[in-house]
């Protein structure tokens, strides 16, 4: 038998090769046109589980895109491993910023770029892989099953269904999903909590048609104008959120969790030269981690209106939008954080214009256990791969399943992620470590075999 350090070093070309393959199929699931690339995606995962060992390998169709299905039962008296991954990827626009094509993955300083390298497909083949070094030594210590899914980026809305509808076949012990950040390589360390979402979409109208900013303009309200006040009285002179009753439900972490939280390596001067960025900004009275992690925020993703073209137009706009994201932390709830936003925002408008909110998809937030056997099995494992012991942290991204998997399944979530927040993740050249990839590899055969041990 070999071990896993071997094995991954014997078979890296190989286990590079294949994660580029599946890099170069653009499954950008926000687009219809790539709805070929996600079915030939979903298929590709299937084989690529088939060829490694699994059983009853299936690409479940579902309303949306499909769900790849497979699972190795070796003795039903063992505790069973669930991972959960996505195959799907978000949108590569603008692709002129990339400095080299998202679709055509490419190596430079040890870091692999492409769309979905990090999020999620390098960290969710990372348990193909690991599987098929376990198949072909005989060390799998537990049933294993995998479910990844082609949704996640546009907020999971078939899985939910599939869940309830296989909680037969989905049964097992603890999950397991690599899809969120460490520290650094020097550092490994656990997410032990994921952010919920509310997403929501405005609309300003003024009057009913496009028009000359000359004739009309200065009698007339100008929506992109109004919509610009509206929002930035969203925030206070403190950068608190200006809705009332948002954080009614806000659990306040104690001074220790606080200071342990804050005891992460984390440099705020590397932080602004990686960003670019003269000064950082946030909710007066919380540290940046604290900021990222344990506080509820509120984002414009995207604002439009009037004219956006070529040279210049005279128009006072009919409409203007925005998508504004808040992100949430336990024990907010996203239904009523958006009927708060709706009726909040809906009042601040003036008479002059209309407002109209539009709910998008939303989840909860979450907080894993660090006092599990799952979760000391995690411990183990990158202690044993990376040599240092690993600290928990809390993510400030969002994986809204993980509430909806303890709901339905009554199971519980280890976050076991190889990637880094510098990784570019949604942005242009997204990047994953060569490393990061193999050093994933290597741990996560000890995970199941420590989640074996301490299961005993
Ligand atoms: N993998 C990310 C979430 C993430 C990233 C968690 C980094 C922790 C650290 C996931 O694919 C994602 O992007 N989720 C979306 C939510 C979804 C509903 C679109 C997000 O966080 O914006
Ligand atoms: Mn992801
Ligand atoms: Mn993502």
């Amino acid at each position: 038998m070999q071990n896993i350090k071997e094995y991954v070093e014997a078979n890296k070309q190989r286990f590079l090769d294949e994660l580029f393959d599946l890099l170069r199929l653009p499954s950008v699931s926000a687009d219809p046109k790539f709805k070929g690339d996600v079915e030939k995606t979903a298929d590709f995962v299937a084989q690529k589980l088939r060829e490694a060992g699994a059983d009853n390998v299936e690409v479940c169709p579902t309303a949306g895109n499909p769900i790849v299905y497979g699972e190795k039962i070796i003795d039903p008296a063992l505790p069973t491993v669930l991972t959960y991954g996505h195959y799907d990827v978000q949108p590569a626009d603008p692709y002129e910023l990339w400095d080299t094509p998202p679709f055509e993955p490419t190596v430079r300083d040890g870091k692999i770029y492409a769309r979905g390298s990090a999020d999620d497909k390098g960290q969710f083949y990372m348990h193909v892989k690991a599987f098929e070094y376990m198949i072909k030594n005989d060390a799998l210590a537990c049933n294993i099953k995998f479910m990844i899914e082609g949704e996640e980026e546009v907020g999971s809305v078939n899985l939910g269904t599939f869940v309830k509808e296989n909680t037969e076949r989905l049964k097992a012990d603890v999950i397991v999903i690599s899809d969120t950040s460490m520290i650094s390589m020097e550092q490994p360390s656990l997410e032990t909590g994921l952010r919920g979402l509310s997403y929501v979409e405005v609309e300003v109208t003024g009057p009913n048609r496009d028009l000359h900013s000359g004739v009309y303009g200065g009698a007339v309200a100008n929506p992109a104008t109004i919509l610009a006040k509206l929002i930035a009285s969203l925030h206070d002179e403190n950068n608190h959120i200006a809705i009332p009753g948002f954080y009614d439900d806000v659990v306040e972490l104690t001074a220790e969790e606080r200071k342990a939280l804050n005891e992460a390596p984390f440099d705020i001067e590397e932080y602004k030269t990686d960003l670019g960025i003269q000064n950082i900004w946030g909710e007066k009275g919380f540290t940046t981690l604290e900021r990222t992690g344990i506080r509820p925020t509120l984002e414009v993703n995207g604002i439009w209106g009037g004219y956006i073209g070529e040279g210049a137009k005279t128009v006072l706009p009919s409409k203007a939008n925005a998508k504004i994201s808040m992100r949430l932390v336990p024990n907010q709830n996203s239904h009523r954080i958006t009927e708060l936003f709706k009726k909040h925002f809906e009042s601040i408008a003036p008479d002059y214009v209309k407002v109209e909110v539009k709910p998008h998809h939303g989840g909860e937030p979450v907080v894993t256990p660090t006092d599990s056997i799952a979760y000391k099995a995690a411990e183990r494992a990158l202690h044993e791969t990376f040599g240092v012991q690993p600290i928990p942290t809390r993510g400030g991204g969002s994986i809204p399943i993980v509430a909806l998997f303890e709901e339905v399944l009554g199971l519980k979530t280890v976050l076991l992620g190889f990637g880094l927040d510098s990784d570019n993740l949604h942005s242009p050249n997204e990047k994953y470590g060569i490393e990061n990839y193999l050093m994933g590899i290597s741990t996560i055969p000890l995970f199941h075999k420590y989640y074996a041990e301490l299961s005993k």
